[in-house]
């Protein structure tokens, strides 16, 4: 088991670069399925989720090269169709590997995914829209086996609710379809628009991305091409954060602005001073922080992700403050952990809480449940008096690439302590 450590107290102040982004990586290295052709991709962040989708492409037959950054992708020799059920079930997103598979061979076979904890998170949505595209799907021990007769045949799919996920798995699914593709209330988040433009760099037609209705016209063949992903939007968002909730000042770079207009209007909303580049973040936090009220909502609405690190944020700030969150049914869990640390968080109907502060901290043991979960905790002990640690580290490593290098070069004082 892994812990962090904190020495809360110290003012998070400095210059960080952000990574590549976790949840652009991860479809986008899904296309090196789709794409018989070498892949190279830069600004892959080295965290579990990427190594485990990684380790999941070897062992489906893909060569995968890494070489400070760079990762080389060649699909050619790709045989096997089916996802173990053990590493689907790391994390969530190897469902849109079921997409590319699917896109490239006509038939897959994988399972449930796991994941976060954080809400039911069905895919009825992602197998629905696989069936409109004409593939039957089979569900037996504990796999789900999809097939296609001859091609996938484009189509119109409205989806109920704009899923990131199902998004991205109906673009992977389609790009070799007979026919167009439109997708129908489709999710705008800007990792569908990098998955789009990378597919486009490749040859593919994927027109539309960012909005809410996007077309695919089926290709018969991609080529070899390289990409640099995206930023992380919510890795910069948390160092912001970390800024905040110690009253501290810091410089983001690597990071693009337009992607976090939300965060960055709710951080100057409860006072912090900030001001943009073309690629860079510059936060000054106050002295005292105001209180504000969130709702999260489908890009370009505040994001779910966001809600655990400005949850800890607010027990900061004076006032009371209202968090309701709309996309995940179970994203509250670090509240009680906060709870513990001496925050003032009541919990409301309808998925919400209420937080009073200016709460001082404490420290204390607390565990991540999740990922921004547990990273919302690694921020209130950066504030609290004594030391905090942060059991269940491994949920925080899924998702943020060296955040205690990051942290500790900042003026933290934080180390990642293994429990034998
Ligand atoms: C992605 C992100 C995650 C982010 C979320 C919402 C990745 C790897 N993960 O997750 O960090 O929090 O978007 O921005 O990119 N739903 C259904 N049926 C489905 C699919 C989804 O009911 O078939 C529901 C979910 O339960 C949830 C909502 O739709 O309530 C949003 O889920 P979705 O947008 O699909 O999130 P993910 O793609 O899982």
């Amino acid at each position: 088991m892994l812990s962090y450590v904190i020495e809360g107290k110290n003012k998070i102040e400095g210059e960080v670069k952000a990574s590549g982004s976790k949840n652009a990586a991860l479809p986008i290295i899904a296309t090196a399925i789709l794409n018989p052709e070498p892949v190279t991709f830069y600004n892959i962040p080295d965290i579990e989720d990427t190594r485990i989708t990684l380790k999941i492409l070897k062992l489906l037959g893909c060569k995968v090269i890494m070489n400070s950054g760079k990762i080389t992708i060649s699909s050619k020799e790709m045989h096997n169709k089916i996802i173990p059920k053990d590493l689907m079930h790391k994390l969530r997103s190897t469902v849109v590997l079921a997409g590319a598979i699917l896109g490239r061979f006509k038939e897959a076979t994988f399972s449930y995914p796991g994941g976060c904890n954080i809400g039911k998170r069905p895919i009825d949505l992602h197998l629905k829209a696989f069936k409109d595209l004409g593939v039957e799907i089979e569900e037996k021990e504990d796999y789900i086996h999809c097939k296609a007769k001859k091609e996938l045949i484009g189509t119109k799919i409205k989806l109920g609710f704009p899923s990131v996920g199902a998004t991205e798995n109906i673009i992977l699914a389609s790009v070799y379809c007979k026919g167009v593709t439109h997708i129908l209330n489709a999710a705008k988040e800007p990792e569908i628009q990098d998955l789009a433009k990378c597919l486009n760099k490749m040859g593919a037609k994927v027109y539309g991305a960012g909005t809410s209705r996007i077309t695919i016209c089926g290709v018969k063949k991609l080529h070899k091409t390289d990409y640099k992903i995206m930023t992380d939007r919510i890795e910069t968002g948390t160092l912001l954060c970390a800024a905040a909730i110690t009253n501290g000042r810091v410089k983001i770079e690597n990071a693009n602005p337009e992607n976090l207009l939300n965060v960055l209007y709710k951080l100057k909303e409860i006072g912090c001073k900030i001001s943009i580049t073309k690629n860079s973040i510059f936060l000054t936090a106050p002295k005292i922080l105001k209180s504000t009220n969130i709702e999260t909502m489908p890009y370009p609405g505040f994001p779910t992700d966001m809600q655990p690190i400005i949850g800890a944020v607010l027990t900061k700030a004076k006032g009371t403050s209202i968090i309701k969150e709309n996309i995940f049914e179970n994203r509250f869990k670090y509240a009680l952990d906060l709870k513990k640390m001496g925050a003032n968080i009541i919990f409301k109907e309808e998925n919400a809480i209420e937080i009073t502060g200016e709460s001082k901290l404490k420290g204390e043991t607390v565990s991540s449940a999740d990922l921004r979960g547990g990273a919302a905790l690694v921020l209130a002990g950066l504030s609290a008096s004594g030391k905090t640690r942060v059991e269940n580290a491994e949920y925080i490593l899924r998702g943020y690439e060296n955040l205690e290098k990051k942290l500790k070069k900042l003026g933290a004082n934080i180390i990642l302590e293994k429990v034998v």
